[in-house]
Formats: structure tokens, sequence, C-alpha cells
């Protein structure tokens, strides 16, 4: 089996197909699986899904994008959310500075800290998302040293990476390991500790190659355990179980 650390499965473009393609996830062996919010209406979501879905936990937070408009009521709404059952983390929470003209960094770093001081206090693991911002991620991660979480879809150097584990993180790795032009982060598949290693599809975004540029989704994300595999010399089954132990033990989630 393997754990999906990270979905959208709330995304418009599963509007028409969820209910069937939910029973071939867990009928291709992919359990459990991370609903991650992004923004209000995903936090409902991932709650939604994670009651409905005996094999679905949910991470409640505000994506760096969505972040950005952030109010005190609407940490105040993760906080409600985040103690319901199967809420397993705080995120996808961080810092995307990808598009300069769009991007309010001292309002994504305020309201990154403080969903990072909201973890802290409930002590959950964080999900981060961070894009051309390592310094300044990397920088906010140390203020909180007794919060954990994993890098996901992470995108940074061997270097990075070594900081990121330092502080006790895991990272996570997907459809971008397919690619073949992905030459770090095929780097970082070959050097993680296979301990502090995920898999995550990120669906519907980032579906591995042989199916890249379409849609992404959880049973897909075998073509991920199969290619760290090959990158390591080792099995995708040993793989798939060893990230899915690292994923229950992050998360305090039950076999
Ligand atoms: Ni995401």
């Amino acid at each position: 089996m393997i754990f999906d650390t990270h979905t959208h499965l709330d995304d418009e473009r599963f509007a028409e197909d969820r209910e069937a393609l939910l029973q071939k996830i867990k009928a291709a062996g992919v359990s459990p699986v991370m609903a991650v919010a992004a923004d209000r209406d995903g936090c409902h979501a991932a709650v939604q899904l994670a009651a409905d879905n005996d094999f679905i936990y949910a991470a409640v937070g505000y994506h760096p994008d969505a972040a950005q408009k952030m109010t005190e009521e609407d940490l105040a709404l993760i906080e409600d959310l985040a103690k319901r059952p199967k809420v397993k983390a705080i995120g996808e929470i961080g810092l995307d500075y990808h598009w300069p003209e769009d991007t309010d960094k001292p309002a994504q770093n305020l309201w990154f800290r403080r969903q990072m001081a909201l973890a802290d206090r409930l002590r959950l693991p964080v999900i981060i998302h961070s894009r051309d911002a390592t310094a300044d991620t990397l920088a906010v991660l140390r203020e909180f040293p007794n919060v954990t979480g994993v890098m996901h879809c992470f995108a940074g150097s061997t270097h990075t990476m070594k900081e990121v584990l330092s502080l006790g993180y895991y990272v996570a790795l997907g459809g971008v390991v397919t690619f073949k032009n992905a030459r770090v982060a095929k780097e970082v598949a070959q050097c993680a500790p296979l301990d502090r290693l995920l898999v995550e599809t990120d669906c519907p975004y980032l579906a591995p190659e042989p199916h890249r540029g379409k849609r992404n989704d959880p049973t897909l994300i075998h073509y991920v355990c199969r290619e760290i595999a090959a990158l390591r010399g080792d099995t995708p089954e040993r793989i798939a179980a060893a990230t899915r132990e690292n994923g229950l033990r992050l998360f305090d989630i039950e076999a």
C-alpha cells in the first residue's frame, strides 16, 4: 500500500467523477490519503472528505496565495477545524514568491508565522509549500523548533535537503521526480534517507510520466514509487512501505 500525503481531491477537476475515483483509489491500494487544504473552502472540503471516507485524513490551512488576504477570523476557522477528528496537520502553509507582481511578502510571512504558531500550540505537524522562497521559509521554520512537518513537492537542492532534515522535517517527492529533466529531484530521491522520505501526487497537478500534462490522481502514485526505487536501486514495494510508515509516523495515524 502507498500513502499519498498530498492531494486536492476537492478540486473542481474531480467534480464529475469524484465518487468513482474514490472507489478506484482504495482498490488501487493507495491508503491512507491526505486531503490538503489551500484556502477557506478547501479547509471545509478536506474535513468533509475525511469525515466521509475512512481512508482519508485532512490538513487545514491557507496556502500563501490565500494567506495574503487572511484575517483573524480565518485563523480562528483553521483552529476550530483543526480540532475535528481526523485532522492531522496544518497545511498547506508557507511562502510563494514565484509571481512577484502578485506577491505581498510581508503578508505572506505574517500569516505563515501565525499558522506555524497555531501548529505549535495544537501540537500538529505542518505541510510546507515553498516556492522560490527557500531562505525565508527556512528562517521561519527555525523560529519554531518544536514544530515538525514535511516539505511538500520538495524542489530544493541536496544542500537545502540536509538543512531541512536537520530541522527534523521530511521531504516529499511527487510526479516531478519522473520528469526526464528533473535532475535535482532525482538527486534528492537518490540521497534522501529512507526514513525521511514521503511520496505524494499533489493531484490534480503534476501528473507523473507517462501521464505528464494530464489530470493527476492518487492511483498514479505508483509511478513515483517506481521511479524513486529505480534511482535508488531498490524495489517499489520497499519504497512504498517505507514512505507509508514515515507518513503514518509524522501524521500520527494508526495503520
Ligand atoms: Ni498542494
